[in-house]
Formats: structure tokens, sequence, C-alpha cells
């Protein structure tokens, strides 16, 4: 007999087949178990009948407490209303008898579950969730495979900042110090670029951030894409056929943990090119209108970022920042030198920034005096305007958050549901 997966079940329609796998819920009419079984892959109904099976198999059922693991054997039937399969059980065999299971159906606080990790991520929301996210990152190869960038994985021990100083994590270096852990792989991609044209890289990141919100995890994942003889319209154009490359496969692929994490799909299906486009300047009158209480000069706050896509079912892209607030790598806006030609593409319903990106200053003697003016470690930062003597072109490049896309493809209120083991300030373990 086949052992099979669930997810492959309605292949085997009429047949006799095993799976393996744990029991999450049941429960028994006296005659009939009614277990239901997850393998991972998917989730079946097994229908155990009293009359139909041997004494020692219904024995078994009666040891069966929640995520009790079994093997079991049976024919594959379909739900008579419901497009669902269900397994009429010949044979059962206990793998494991497990303990009173610490999450039950009553409601938890996010810490009790947090501190139940481990276990909290057989749950099904947290199963739909982190599937999610795997689509989110294969497409995402996907759309870069198909568009001639090549993966270049950059460091994460730096000697140095990307991001500024503030949100550094140090860690002790042997003779040389102190090393960095990454905060976005960015300048390691703008070197690779001079050799490939087209590079992304897709790694951890470590900020340590002070900021205790739903968006913010100490240990992030990062997509940084950098790309030669692209500027900032560019640069936009690349992020928005990624996003809708991913929106695309989502729809495609996850039906299912959408429909588990009550996912409004419509929301989704609307994603569509073009995004929005506002300056900063206009996006700060706007919220300002809106009510927001933000100054002229100060970055957009979560709220703002709210506020500013409300009314929008499709991402919107901020663009041309004040120089002050935003990374020292940004170029000038040639027609405004208090402005950089970058952008935050703000995704809607609520979910925030979710890419940061920009051209990249190419002129040698403005990014020397701007790294002055900031005071850096110039030294340090040597090899990187090399990449300005030799051959320096036009070069644009965004990096993506991992956890803020998914949180927003789920519909999920706050990103450590979409990272295995969240890490945050107070949260280290499990
Ligand atoms: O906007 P950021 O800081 O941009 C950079 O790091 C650039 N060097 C990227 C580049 O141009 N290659 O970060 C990029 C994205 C943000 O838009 C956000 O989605 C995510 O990374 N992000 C975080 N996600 C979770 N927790 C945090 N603490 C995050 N900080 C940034
Ligand atoms: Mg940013």
């Amino acid at each position: 007999m086949q052992t099979i997966l669930l997810k492959d079940i309605s292949q085997y329609l009429g047949q006799e087949v095993a799976v393996r796998g744990w029991v999450f819920n049941f429960r028994s009419s006296g005659s009939i178990f009614f277990l239901q079984i997850r393998d991972g892959s998917g989730f079946v109904q097994a229908i155990v009948s009293k009359k139909e099976v041997a004494p020692e198999i219904w024995e078994a059922c009666e040891k069966i407490t929640i995520e009790t693991s079994v093997e079991i054997s049976g024919t594959v039937s379909k739900h008579p209303k419901k497009e669902e399969y269900e397994l009429q059980v010949k044979n059962l065999k206990i793998i494991h008898v497990a303990e009173e299971y610490p999450i039950g159906k009553k409601e938890h606080g996010p810490e009790f579950l947090l501190d139940l990790r481990h276990l909290w991520l057989r749950s099904s929301k947290q199963w739909a969730a982190l599937r999610v996210r795997n689509t989110v990152i294969n497409a995402t190869y996907e759309y870069f495979n198909q568009n001639g960038f090549i993966k270049i994985d950059t460091p994460i021990l730096t000697p140095t900042a990307c991001e500024g100083t503030t949100t550094l994590f140090e860690v002790p270096y042997f003779d040389l110090g102190k090393a960095y852990l990454a905060q976005s792989g960015q300048l390691y991609l703008e070197a690779a670029v001079f050799s490939f044209g087209r590079c992304f890289d897709f790694g951890p990141t470590f900020r340590a951030e002070k900021s205790k919100t739903r968006r913010h995890l100490t240990e992030f994942w990062m997509m940084d894409a950098e790309a030669a003889f692209v500027n900032h319209e560019g640069n936009m154009k690349i992020q928005e056929e990624l996003i809708c490359h991913i929106v695309k496969k989502v729809l495609e692929k996850n039906r299912k943990e959408l429909e588990i994490l009550e996912r409004d799909i419509s929301k989704l299906e609307k994603v569509q090119a073009p995004f929005g486009r506002i300056t900063y300047t206009e996006a700060i009158k706007k919220v300002q209108a809106l009510g927001s209480d933000i100054k002229d000069g100060e970055d957009l706050g979560a709220d703002d970022e709210t506020l500013l896509t409300q009314d929008s079912d499709v991402p919107i892209f901020v663009e041309k920042w004040p120089r002050q607030i935003k990374a020292f790598y940004m170029k000038r806006d040639p027609q405004n030198p208090d402005l950089v030609l970058g952008s935050d593409l703000i995704a809607p319903e609520g979910h925030g920034e979710i890419i940061g990106g920009s051209e990249r200053e190419d002129n040698y003697d403005l990014l020397l005096a701007r790294m002055k003016e900031e005071k850096m470690p110039l030294a340090d930062f040597e090899w990187y305007l090399d990449l300005r003597k030799y051959g320096s072109v036009p070069h644009s490049g965004f990096g993506y958050g991992l956890e803020r896309i998914t949180g927003w493809m789920c519909g999920i209120h706050h990103i450590r549901e979409t990272i295995p083991f969240p890490r945050m300030i107070n949260r280290l373990r499990p």
C-alpha cells in the first residue's frame, strides 16, 4: 500500500492508502471516532467505525490525545457535500501518545503562545502563514531568475554600518576589535553590480531597534536587489513588477492557506500595476489634512502610512525625500539638492513600509562630501568610495522586508507571526 501526502489525497479517491501524521482534534460518538489528521502537507478527517475495525484498533483510538502521532490506512472517500476527502479507516497504529497538549481551543494570550512557539508552529494559522512566507521567497527567486539577476550572498559580519549606527548589534571580533551584524547587504551588492550588472541577496539582517512595534523585529529577512544602469524611475518599475509577481503567486499557490487565515482575497486581487505615486512633500500635506500632527521634515510614522494608503487598493511609492532623514548613499535630486531620489513603498490596509530603495549617489565628490558631513569613518568605507572611481555608472536598488510582505499577504497584524522564531527586544526564546 502506498503512503501518501495529504495534499495529494484527491488523486486516490476509492483507493486504499496509508497516511502518517498527528491528530489535531477528535471526537467520538460512542461507535464512531472522527480523527482530524494533519501530516504537514494537508488535512483529512479519518473515520473509525467500531463495527468495521478489529477490537485492538478501537482500543488504540480510545488512547488518542491531541497531538498523538499515528499511522493510518484506509479507503479514500469524498465528503457528500463539500470538496473534502475523508479516510475510512481500516488500520491504525499509534506512534506516540502525546502528553496533555498545552495549547487548547480556548483563547490564549500572545506571550503564552510565543513562549510555546515550538508547539504553536503546528496550529493551522501559523502553518498557513509560514507556507505563504515560503511562496513569497520562491516567487522572489523566480522573478529574479527570470529577469537576469544573479544571487550574491553578502556578508553578515561587517566592519561598518549600512543604515546608520544607532541600530547596530556589536560582536567581539578577535584582534580586529568589533564586528557588526549586517543591517542590509546593499553596499556589497553595489560592488557586485560592477561585475554582474544585476544582483540580489536574501538573508537574515539585524537591527537593534529600540522600537517595540508590530512591524519591528531585531532579526528579520531582507532581500536587497541592485542594478547597474537603472535610475530612480526604473528602480520603482522593478519593485512594482516584483510585488505583482509575488501577489500573483500567493493567489495561485495559497488559496487554502488564505482561507485558513480568513484573508479577504479580493484585496489581493486588486493589487495590480500601476502602483500609486506621491512625493514626500505631497504626502506630508495629505496626511496633515487627514489629521496627522506630523511636521514637514519628519519621517512618516506607522499611523501616517496607514492614513496615506487608506483610500488606495494598491501600494503607494513615497518618493523624493528630504536628504537629512535618508541614508548617505541616496542620490541627490538634480532638480533640488535638498531632496534625494529615494522611495519607500507603502502597502495598503495598514501594513506600512515594505520596501526602501533609491538611486545611489554615483558621483565621488558628492558622496564623499555627504559622508564627511555625517562624520562617517572614511577609512572603513574606502572600498565603497572606490566604486565611484573605477567606471562609476548610474545604479539603483532596494530592499524588502520578508516578514512585512508576508504579513500583508496574510492580513496578519503583527509580523512576529510571519517568522518561525521571532526575535524582539524582549524575546530571544525559544
Ligand atoms: O528601509 P530599509 O532600512 O532599507 C535598507 O536597509 C536599504 N539598504 C535597502 C536597499 O536599498 N537595498 O529596510 C528595507 C526594508 C523595509 O522597507 C522594511 O520592509 C524592512 O526592510 N525592515 C524591517 N522589517 C522588520 N523589522 C525591522 N526592524 C525592519 N527594518 C526594516
Ligand atoms: Mg526604510
